[in-house]
């Protein structure tokens, strides 16, 4: 199949249309042609930052161009989209990069449209580097599919085909592996910060869980108290946790002892942490 040279504009100025733009203004051939944001100074910034032009106008989209990337916040694809119709071409590809939004939000308005998900947490105030980040396309047809498909391999090695209903299944396990262990890492600088103790002593002993975790199966690299049945620790943690009033660790430290308790029967040697 042919794949036409892409010329692609890119709408939204979060933290993820951020990097994706410098990530597309580095590709071959400079497909990035315009970025769009609502807000004029924040397009300017970005433009000017990617080399490309840029609008706060949706009357100024470039109308040439041949992918229009919806890079908004959850709630908004649906409705920036329906205002897009009037200012693009009817036979370009539409697409998001929600891991959560069907790809048919956009069947009643176009005929090319997909997604693009990247597995990964952006933020602006954080470098990263897109080769490594896996890429999930999803496309409404063939053309579409080899369209998105040619972009992705461009920018990651990481790239596979899916369904909807698939991408919602990673992104539910990406808010449990990221979302919610970060929370975890803010509650707990909050209280090692409260008791004048920092964060960065734990970074080997993070970095030593996801090293781990490459090599061997998380249920058998799970250790600590709970693990052990040592119900003396816990309930001086527990306790430790009720004088220092930190209610929400000690919720989670309770149900998560609880579940580790139980899927752990005592047979085997207890782990050590
Ligand atoms: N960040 C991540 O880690 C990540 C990872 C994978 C996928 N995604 C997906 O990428 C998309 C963007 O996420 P993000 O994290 O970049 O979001 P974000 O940082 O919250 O930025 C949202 C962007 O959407 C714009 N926006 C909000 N409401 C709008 C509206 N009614 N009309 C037009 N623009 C509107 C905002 O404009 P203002 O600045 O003017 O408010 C901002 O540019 C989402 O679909 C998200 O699910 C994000």
């Amino acid at each position: 199949m042919k794949i036409p040279a892409l010329r692609i504009v890119l709408l939204g100025g979060g933290n993820l249309a951020y990097h994706l733009s410098k990530a597309l203004s580095g590709l071959p051939g400079y497909p990035l042609v315009q970025i769009w944001t609502r807000s004029p100074k924040q397009a300017r910034a970005l433009g000017v930052r990617s080399n490309c032009a840029f609008t706060h106008r949706l009357h100024e989209l470039d109308s040439r161009a041949n992918l229009y990337i919806l890079c908004v916040s959850d709630d908004s694809i649906g409705s920036l989209a329906g205002e897009l119709t009037g200012f693009i071409p009817p036979d370009a590809a539409v697409i998001h990069t929600s891991g959560s939004k069907p790809s048919t939000l956009f069947k009643s308005l176009y005929n090319n449209y997909g997604v693009l998900y990247p597995l990964q947490t952006f933020s602006k105030q954080k470098k990263i580097n897109f080769s490594g980040i896996p890429l999930f396309i999803t496309a409404s047809n063939r053309s579409t599919e080899a369209l998105l498909s040619h972009l992705a391999h461009q920018l990651s090695q990481e790239v596979r085909v899916i369904q909807d209903s698939a991408r919602l299944k990673l992104h539910l396990a990406a808010v449990l592996v990221n979302n919610f262990t970060n929370y975890i890492y803010t509650l707990t600088d909050d209280y090692l910060q409260s008791q004048g103790l920092d964060l960065r002593s734990f970074y080997p002993l993070i970095e030593e869980t996801l090293a781990k975790l490459k090599t061997m199966k998380p249920a058998q690299a799970q250790t600590g108290p709970a693990r052990r049945h040592d119900k003396t620790v816990i309930d001086q943690h527990l306790s430790l946790l009720k004088k220092l009033k930190q209610e929400e660790l000690q919720t989670i430290y309770r149900l998560f002892s609880t579940m580790i308790w139980k899927k752990y029967p005592l047979t085997g040697p207890p782990g050590r942490d």
